[in-house]
């Protein structure tokens, strides 16, 4: 293949809650961007940060040339995408996708996108040649789920008041924060930024404690967290 992995190899970018709940049977992790998207909390979530009578808020990419349309209250975007790509362990493959179909279905599609790992990382773990092909779930603007720009105020008072199967969303937000500003010094992102501190405000205001930092993922980027996948989705519906 032109992009250097091998037909056998299978590479998943996460820009979401994958970058702190894995996928079952990996055995790489990346941390690195995508360019021509722009993230956003404009996906309603009915299955796991919500319910389908009072959806929750996720993220989703907007493709830039899209969004550069838009009238968004955050309106700048940083050019990279931060995020992780995993490589699934060749064999548990189509384990996997099934697995994933399930998890990420509700409005989100496949679509494939060149993924560049971050300076510094071991190139015995990268493929001879990058950008990595991966594979990425986005919830376009055609889909039911997709909500569009919304009042930061407004996403922020959904978020605190939403909870689904996988837990309470503000989780979601915070723990989206967290994973980014572990992944390298420029991966920060103000949309999310900017959300998250809103929600602490309204937290504080309201006396609410804010949750405790989750636990850090290792450091290095190449381990295997779960055993099946019965386990992982375990994780997931738990967290
Ligand atoms: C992500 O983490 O990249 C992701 C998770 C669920 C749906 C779409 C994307």
């Amino acid at each position: 293949m032109s992009n250097g992995t091998t037909s056998q190899e299978f590479w998943l970018f996460g820009y979401g809650s994958l970058i702190w709940k894995p996928p079952p049977h990996f055995d790489r992790r990346i941390p690195g961007f995508v360019t021509g998207y722009v993230r956003r909390f404009w996906q309603a979530s009915q299955d796991h940060r919500g319910t389908p009578e009072a959806p929750g808020r996720v993220v989703t990419l907007i493709e830039r040339s899209y969004w550069e349309q838009l009238k968004d209250h955050h309106d700048s975007a940083p050019e990279r995408v931060w995020g992780v790509a995993y490589r699934i362990i060749p064999g548990r493959v189509a384990e996997v996708k099934d697995y994933l179909d399930i998890r990420e279905i509700n409005g989100y599609t496949i679509h494939y996108t060149p993924f560049h790992p971050a300076t510094g990382v071991d190139l015995a773990i990268l493929p001879t040649q990058t950008p990595i092909k991966t594979l990425v779930y986005i919830g376009t603007p055609e889909n039911d789920q997709f909500v569009g720009p919304e009042d930061p105020h407004q996403v922020v008072d959904v978020i605190f008041r939403s909870h689904g199967p996988s837990g309470p969303n503000p989780d979601y937000l915070f723990g989206l924060e967290e994973a980014l500003n572990e992944l390298s010094p420029e991966s920060g992102d103000g949309h999310v930024t900017d959300l998250s501190n809103r929600l602490r405000e309204m937290m504080a205001a309201r006396r609410v404690p804010t949750p405790d930092p989750s636990p850090s993922l290792p450091q290095e980027h190449h381990f295997r967290r779960a055993a099946s996948v019965d386990e992982q989705e375990e994780t997931e519906k738990a967290s």
